[in-house]
Formats: C-alpha cells, structure tokens, sequence
C-alpha cells in the first residue's frame, strides 16, 4: 500500500519538478517569513548538537493501537504508551484504524497541492505558525541573522477545524474533501492517545483533551523534501522541538527523520501504514519533564525525494499549561511557570529570542 502510493507521488512530483515549479531552496527564493523561520529554528536550538555518528539498530518503539481496544489489551497498549513518552518522546503506531484508501487519498492531495505555483499559493498556505507580533519584531532582525537555510518546500495550514466541511475553503477543490477527512481522522487517532497518555499519568482518561480545551484545530506541515547533493550541510528541517501538544506524521518511504537519544541522532526508519508519532512540549509542561518533547531533525535524500505530513495538535489559546501537582516535589520542582497557552506561546519565542 505505501509502496503504490508513494511511487505515484514520486512520479509526480519528478514532473513537477523537472517544470522548475518545485525547485525552491532556502537561499534562492525564500520568502521573508520562511527564511525567518529558519533563523528562528536554528537560534532557539543553537544547544549544540552532537556530532557523533547515528546510533544504528537503534529503533523508535512501535505501539500496536489495537491493543487499546480490548479490555484484556488495553492497559498493556497504556503502559506502553507512557513508557514510550517518557523513554523516547516519540513511537510508531500501527493498526490505528486509518483506512489505507483516506491515507492514499491525501497523498493525491498533496500532489494536487504542490502542483500550484509558489506565488499562488497565499490563498490556502498560512505560513508559519508564529505569533504575528513576533513576526513583526523580528522581521527588523532578519538581515543581522545568521542564515540557516533549510532546503524543502512547505504547505502550512492552521486551525484547521476538521469538522467544518467549509475547511481550508481556498484550497484546489479536488484537494479539500480528502483533506479534511484525513485531518478528521488523525486528530481523532490523536483524541485515543492523548487518553491513553493521560490514563499512563494515572489521570482520568478525558484529562489532556479537557485541558486543552478539545483541540478541535489541527495545525498541519506538508513538507516536500527534494533530493539534494552538498554532502549533509543542508538540512531539510534543522533540529527543533514540536511547540504543540501532540504531533502525527506519515511520511513515505525514504528514511530522513531522525530523533535524539542519550546525545546520538536515530533514524526514524518509515515502517509502511505507520503514523510517527511524538510528544510536544505542552505533555511535557504538564509532566514536569517526564514525558519527553525530544529534539528531532530531517535530513535529504541524495537521491530522491521525501515527503511528509505533520499534524499537530494545539490546545486553545486560553488553556492553562501547568505542571501536574503529584509530578512536582521539593526535589522536583515544578520547571513551567503556570500561564495560558497563549501567553506560553509568545514567551517561548520571545525568550528564546531574548526579546
Ligand atoms: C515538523 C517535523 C519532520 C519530517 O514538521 O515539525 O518535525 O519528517 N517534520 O518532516
Ligand atoms: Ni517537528
């Protein structure tokens, strides 16, 4: 299944490509907002990062999701669930549900979609998912930055509600029905581990959901990662955290992804049907640092082309994020200040930035 539909895209794209439509790198024809980002991305997590090799035979954890649903199963499918929150910050899940033909349909999708030319695209792209008032601020800045470039296209929607047949109303028509059912149906895959994490804290199962208020909008990346040849100095995505509660990624067959463990990069090895799942920073404010929103990274392909598509999951902006009380001690103290998501939000990139 992910075979067929990986090798139609592929087909595709080398088209699309070849017309010089989709050729874009993050040094010649960037737009200002994009290079931005970049910057940005590079500053925050400018920690250094390891140089040692990957650590091969390392794997992410693979949890089967159908565990959950049966009653002899499910606390199995919970304890595996939080150890892979709180050991890796990020797993496989398989048999999660999705029909492969919803899968299949958004990658036809996202064809459709990167087959519109850049400079047409503002009517259904959002662009990054900044604060607009760090934008602003920052924009000044730009020139004095250091350049980061990053070497891929992106499709970005934001608050997406996947209820609303009306969604992403400026997207090419063929595009929008699949989008939306995919999007309806990942979130709520998101909805079944979100309880499952909750349940692994010992918190009651609708805790996460409810203290994010639903997460009714998804924010989405679709990132198009071309092959490219300079010997590993350009990144397809430098290494960051996912600001969001929680994040679901397909990707097709080329390996790319990689993660941080012990200080040492692992590949995120595609497993066909999986969703990559990992945890963001909002379960790792409420944890107290327990689960773990781990660094992660994606590199190109010399020769071919990869594909992704990244969910994430936010909670409203006026949701409180406050570490858990049975996860803080004296010995322990509590890492997050208490504040509305809102509010979080800006202060991760404005004191990121020192602004
Ligand atoms: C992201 C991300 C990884 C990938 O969009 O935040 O980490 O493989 N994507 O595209
Ligand atoms: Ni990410």
């Amino acid at each position: 299944m992910a075979q067929e539909q990986v090798s139609s895209t592929a087909d595709h794209k080398s088209i699309a490509h070849e017309n010089g439509e989709l050729s874009r790198k993050a040094t010649d024809g960037e737009t200002e907002e994009e290079e931005l980002t970049d910057a940005i991305r590079a500053t925050f997590f400018s920690v250094p990062v390891p140089a040692q090799p990957l650590k091969e035979g390392w794997e992410i954890p693979v949890i089967d999701l159908s565990l959950l649903h049966s009653p002899n199963t499910h606390s199995i499918a919970v304890h595996q669930i939080g150890k892979a929150c709180q050991e890796w910050g990020f797993f496989h899940v398989v048999n999660h549900g999705i029909p492969e033909n919803v899968i299949n349909d958004m990658w036809k999708a996202f064809d459709v979609l990167f087959q519109v030319p850049s400079h047409e695209r503002g009517k259904f792209d959002h662009g990054p998912f900044l604060p607009p008032d760090i934008m602003e601020m920052l924009s000044e800045k730009l020139h004095s930055m250091p350049k980061f470039g990053e070497s891929r296209d992106t499709i970005r929607f934001t608050e997406l509600n996947p209820d609303d047949e009306k969604a992403i109303p400026n997207a090419p028509h063929e595009s929008r029905a699949p989008a939306i059912v995919f999007y309806k149906a990942m979130r709520d895959v998101g909805f079944e581990l979100l309880d499952a994490i909750s349940e692994s804290l010992g918190l009651e199962k609708e805790f996460f959901r409810r203290a994010t208020g639903n997460n009714l909008l998804v924010n989405s990346s679709l990132h198009y990662y071309l092959p490219y040849h300079d010997g590993n100095n350009t990144m397809g995505l430098n290494p960051h955290r996912d600001i969001d509660t929680l994040t679901l990624l397909i990707q097709n067959d080329i390996v790319g992804l990689q993660v941080l463990k012990e200080d040492r990069w692992v590949d995120v090895r595609p497993l066909p049907g999986s969703l990559v799942v990992n945890v963001g920073e909002v379960i790792q404010a409420f944890t107290n640092n327990k689960y773990q929103s781990v660094r992660h990274r994606a590199m190109l392909n010399k020769e071919k082309a990869r594909f992704s598509i990244a969910c994430f999951l936010f909670p409203t902006p006026d949701s409180i994020i406050e570490p858990l009380p049975h996860l803080v001690s004296d010995d322990n103290p509590a890492l997050q200040p208490t504040c509305n998501w809102e509010t979080y939000f800006y202060n991760y990139f404005a004191s990121s930035l020192k602004l």
